[in-house]
Formats: structure tokens, C-alpha cells, sequence
């Protein structure tokens, strides 16, 4: 099923998703936009955040019924400064999130596995728009590395088997053809040219069709 309204960024870390989106907040068209991210701001989240700076060790398969329990919370949540996604986009509003299932469907692909996440994500929309930013993994692990502590993915042979299950995981979703539009970016643009192709395509392909 389509979430309407509903738009995804997506890409390995250091891929650059955090600042467009920071950029498409500057926009006033997007005023109205729920800007929003995974792991959520719900308490699942903050305990995945925590995991993910390596504070407490969590067996992969745990960690991949967590991200899909918090998955649940963005999307139902009553908590709507955080949560509740689903129903914002069913109101007419635009949301944007920084990643969404596709992180589960390569992160936890890579740590335990295709069968378990697939399984586990089998049941939440999809969205109207996915941004999928593509980058060479050393030139992304250059970015995070710019930017202070690495996470626990945050490490070159992850993010190279991450990317590569990334670029399948397109492939076999254009494949299917659910109705999702895939957009492929290249991250290494110059993030100037990056946010107007991002907003020609939000303008033309869900605000025009709402
Ligand atoms: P990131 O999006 O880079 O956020 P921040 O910039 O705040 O650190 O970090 C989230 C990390 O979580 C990233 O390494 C991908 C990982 N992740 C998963 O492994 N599975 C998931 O389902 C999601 C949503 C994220």
C-alpha cells in the first residue's frame, strides 16, 4: 500500500540526507511540511539511539524488532509531535522523514540477515517518494568521520555491503512496481544542484497531485 503524501530520504550514513533535508526545511513552499526521522523521538527510539553509540550490546535480531517496533510508533503513535505519521499524511499534510524501512531492509539485512527484516516490515506502507542518495562508501565514511564520533555501522566494510544491498533493494522495488516513485540522486552533486532536483520532484510529484 501507497502512503500519500508521504516522503522518504534514504542512503548509507555520511550519504548527505540529513542536510538536504535541512535545506528543504529553509524552503518557505515547506512550511507546512512534518519533518520527521528514524529512529523516531518516541521511547524506542531514544533506546535505539542509545544502541547505536554502542552503549548497551543487543543481539542484531533484537535491534531488528526494535526498528521495526519504533516503525510502528512513528507511523500509529498517539504522540503526534513525534508519532503518528499515518495519519497527518491521511490529513493532507506532507511528511518527510529521514529514513524509514529501506534502512531496516539494509542495516539489519547485513546483521541478521534478509529473511528476518522483511518479515518484520511486511505490514507498513510505503511512501508516495523515495529519495535514494547513492555515494561511493569511503567518500560517505569521509563525511561522517568530519563530523566527530562513529556510530556502530559507522565502519568501511559495513557501509560497502550496506550500499551494495541498498542499490539491489531499488532495483527490485522498481521491479515490482508498488506505485512508489524512486528517485536515485547522486550524493557527490554539489548540494545546491541535489536540492533543486529534490524539489522539482516534491513540487511536481506530490504537491501538484494532492
Ligand atoms: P543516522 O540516520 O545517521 O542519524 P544520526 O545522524 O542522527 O546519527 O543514524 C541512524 C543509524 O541507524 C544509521 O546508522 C542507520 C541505522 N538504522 C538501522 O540500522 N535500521 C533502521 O531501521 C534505521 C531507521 C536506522
Amino acid at each position: 500500500m501507497i502512503l500519500k503524501n508521504f516522503i522518504v530520504f534514504e542512503g548509507i550514513d555520511g550519504a548527505g540526507t540529513s542536510t538536504q533535508i535541512n535545506i528543504l526545511k529553509q524552503r518557505k513552499e515547506a512550511g507546512g511540511f512534518f519533518f520527521t526521522a528514524e529512529p523516531s523521538g518516541s521511547q524506542t527510539g531514544k533506546f535505539l539511539r542509545s544502541m547505536l553509540k554502542g552503549e548497551l550490546e543487543l543481539d542484531p535480531r533484537t535491534s531488528a524488532y526494535l526498528f521495526a517496533a519504533d516503525r510502528a510508533e512513528h507511523l500509529w503513535g498517539a504522540d503526534s509531535e513525534n508519532c503518528g505519521i499515518e495519519k497527518k499524511c491521511l490529513e493532507g499534510k506532507t511528511v518527510v522523514s529521514d529514513r524509514y524501512l529501506f534502512s531496516s531492509l539494509t542495516y539489519q539485512s547485513v546483521t541478521c540477515g534478509e529473511e528476518l527484516p522483511r518479515l518484520l516490515n511486511s505490514t507498513f506502507p510505503l511512501p508516495q517518494l523515495l529519495f535514494f542518495f547513492k555515494i561511493n562508501p569511503e567518500t560517505s565514511l569521509k563525511r561522517v568521520d568530519g563530523r566527530g564520533e562513529r556510530e556502530i555501522y559507522e565502519k568501511i566494510e559495513f557501509l560497502k555491503a550496506a550500499e551494495e544491498r541498498y542499490e539491489k533493494l531499488m532495483d527490485e522495488y522498481d521491479a515490482k512496481k508498488t506505485g512508489m516513485k524512486i528517485i536515485r540522486l547522486d550524493a557527490e552533486k554539489p548540494r545546491e544542484e541535489l536540492a533543486a532536483e529534490i524539489w522539482n520532484e516534491i513540487s511536481n510529484e506530490v504537491l501538484q497531485k494532492s
